[in-house]
């Protein structure tokens, strides 16, 4: 068998479709082959179709979007030995296709060396904490924000404080949140007096604020809870400016890019033992039907903005409808 079947997307802005003539990809130098059983559906997948973005030059396009042979919507793909690791037993393939991606922007911006993040861990060390050193997770119920909240567990951070629906609470507690401010009932410009009123029972100031969402009103709202001197982590990779004397981070959150790759190594090697040990749980997932044909309708409800709280999966070796 030489051929599989792959989502693509044959111009740009133009409609994905699946096809089943497309070469199995041969390893490179240091690498393997990979069959896919799930990949998880990330909101820069939809946003490459609609807004055309980083299709410039290409034909075709998946979702490993650097280059064809490296996409996951395929049955299968090639990756470099040094960036994959051991899926725990307990867990299943599509928690495990959960991780990836959304921890790659929590990890990076919050743990990463400088200037890929803010560098508050970066050998992804045990030892490192910031004991009752307080902080915000806008977005605190996206999979981005969920694993922020437990890579700050795991620091010691407290307060931790979440802005979410409070239907996650529950969920966003276990993970390592302290408090939870409704996004329903409390606003984004109301959002840094309701973090004083949190924050007054610490001691410290509010240094550091991550920021899941990226929207200019996610971005405005995060800098205004910071003192002077703090840093706000964006996951919008193209924002800038610092202001007021406190500064932006713009995450940009790939373990396949030269700027990533030594972090990323570090951070494929830790892996298996911060899932194995609770560390780290893995996002809730949906699973999506009929193969590689159920991204389609999947990236359409991501796009809508009516995944709340889990990751959608989809599982390209399943028949297509
Ligand atoms: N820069 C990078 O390297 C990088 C990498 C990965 C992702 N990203 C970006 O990170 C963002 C999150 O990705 P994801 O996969 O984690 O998304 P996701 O889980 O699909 O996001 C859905 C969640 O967004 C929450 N949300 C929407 N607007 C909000 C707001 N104004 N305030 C608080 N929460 C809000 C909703 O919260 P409720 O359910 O609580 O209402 C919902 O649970 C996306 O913009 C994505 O493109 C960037």
């Amino acid at each position: 068998m030489s051929t599989q079947q792959a989502l693509v997307l044959e111009s740009k802005q133009g409609a994905f479709s699946v096809k089943s003539d497309r070469p199995i990809p041969q390893p490179g130098v240091g690498e393997l082959v990979v069959k896919v059983q799930a990949a998880a559906l990330n909101p820069v997948d939809w946003k490459v179709q609609a807004y055309g973005l980083l299709v410039e030059n290409i034909l075709l396009f998946f979702q490993g979007f650097y280059r064809n042979e490296k996409a996951a919507f395929q049955q299968f793909t090639t990756v470099p030995a040094e960036l994959v690791a051991k899926i725990p037993s307990k867990y299943t393939y599509s928690q495990a296709a959960s991780i990836p991606v959304a921890l790659t922007a929590a990890i990076f911006g919050l743990y990463g060396p400088r200037p890929i993040g803010i560098g508050l861990n970066p050998t992804i060390d045990s030892e490192v904490k910031r004991t009752g050193q307080p902080v915000v997770v806008i977005g605190g119920s996206t999979s981005v924000g969920q694993y922020a909240i437990q890579l700050l567990r795991y620091l010691e951070f407290s307060p931790i404080i979440a802005y979410a629906s409070s239907k996650h609470s529950e969920h966003l507690k276990s993970l390592g949140a302290t408090h939870i401010i409704d996004r329903q009932v409390t606003l984004l410009p109301d959002l840094p007096s309701a973090v004083k009123k949190i924050l007054p029972t610490t001691s410290s100031e509010l240094k550091v604020v991550f920021d899941a969402v990226g929207s200019t009103e996610t971005q405005d709202a995060g800098f205004d809870c910071l003192v002077t001197g703090g840093e706000l982590i964006t996951v919008n990779s193209s924002s800038k400016g610092d202001r007021d004397g406190k500064t932006i981070l713009a995450v940009f959150g790939t373990v396949h890019l030269p700027h990533g790759r030594e972090f990323g190594k570090i951070l494929y090697k830790k892996l298996p033992s911060l899932i194995e040990h609770d560390v780290l749980v893995p996002s809730r997932v949906e699973d999506l039907p009929n193969g590689l044909n159920g991204i389609v309708a999947g990236l359409d409800r991501l796009k809508r903005n009516e995944i709340s709280g889990e990751k959608l999966v989809a599982h390209p070796q399943d028949p297509l409808n």
